[in-house]
C-alpha cells in the first residue's frame, strides 16, 4: 500500500495565508501529477468554500476520511484559534511579516519545534517597502523560510475562488513567478525541507 504524505498548514492566527497556501499547494501537486486532498477542519472554512464554488480540480473534505483516501498527499488546512500543535511530522507555517502577527508565529513555532516537528515557514504578503516587514522577512529567509511577496494575483484568484494555477489566470501579471514559488515549496515538501535548509546554509558560506 502506498504511503500518503501528510502535511499540516498551521498558524493559530487568522489571515496568515493558511488556506491560500493549502489550495495552491494542492493545485501545484495536480500540475505535476501528484494527487492531493485537502482536509478543511471547518465546514465553513475557506478551502471548503472554494471547493463549493466549483473551480478546484481536486477534492476538499470536511474531516479525515474513514477509508484510506485515493490521494498521494493530504494537506490539513487548519482554522484560526487552533492552538494545538498538529500531529503530522511536517508542519507548514505561513505568516505575514507585520509586527503584530509575528508574536503568534514565534510562540507556535517554539511549541512545534519543542515537539520535534519539521517546520517549513512561508512568509507571505510582505510589503518590502515597510522596513519592519522587510527586516522580519530577511531574517526568516536567512533561517530557511520561503517568501511569497504581496501580489495582486492572489487577490484576484481569491475573489474568483480560484487557485493561481487556474488557466483563467494564465495572463495575470507575474503569474509564472508566483506559480514557480508555490511549486518550489511543494518540491521542498516532497523531498525534505531540511535538506534544502542545509543546502541554503552551505550556499551562504560559499557566497
Ligand atoms: N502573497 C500574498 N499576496 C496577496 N494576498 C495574499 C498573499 N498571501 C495571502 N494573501 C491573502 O490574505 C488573505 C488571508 O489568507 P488566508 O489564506 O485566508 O489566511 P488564513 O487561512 O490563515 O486565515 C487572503 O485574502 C489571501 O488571498
Ligand atoms: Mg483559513
Amino acid at each position: 500500500m502506498k504511503k500518503i504524505k501528510l502535511v499540516s498548514i498551521w498558524n493559530p492566527k487568522g489571515g496568515q495565508g493558511k488556506s491560500m497556501i493549502a489550495i495552491n499547494l494542492a493545485a501545484a501537486a495536480m500540475e505535476i501529477g501528484i494527487k492531493p486532498m485537502i482536509v478543511c477542519q471547518d465546514q465553513q472554512g475557506t478551502s471548503m468554500l472554494y471547493y463549493r464554488q466549483g473551480n478546484l480540480n481536486f477534492e476538499v473534505v470536511g474531516q479525515i476520511p474513514e477509508e484510506k483516501p485515493d490521494a498521494d498527499i493530504i494537506f490539513f488546512d487548519h482554522q484560526a484559534s487552533d492552538w494545538e500543535v498538529p500531529n503530522t511530522n511536517l508542519i507548514v507555517m505561513p505568516l505575514k511579516p507585520a509586527r503584530d502577527q509575528y508574536a503568534t508565529y514565534i510562540d507556535a513555532f517554539k511549541r512545534a519545534s519543542s515537539k520535534g516537528k519539521d517546520i517549513l515557514t512561508i512568509v507571505t504578503d510582505g510589503q518590502a517597502h515597510r522596513k519592519s516587514e522587510k527586516t522580519t522577512t530577511d531574517y526568516l529567509e536567512k533561517e530557511g523560510a520561503f517568501v511569497i511577496p504581496s501580489s495582486g494575483v492572489f487577490s484576484r484568484a481569491s475573489e474568483e475562488y480560484r487557485t493561481i494555477f487556474d488557466p483563467v489566470l494564465n495572463k495575470a501579471y507575474k503569474i509564472a513567478e508566483r506559480r514557480r514559488e508555490i511549486t518550489k515549496i511543494l518540491g521542498a515538501i516532497l523531498i525534505d525541507q531540511l535538506v534544502q535548509k542545509e543546502e541554503k546554509k552551505e550556499l551562504a558560506h560559499v557566497e
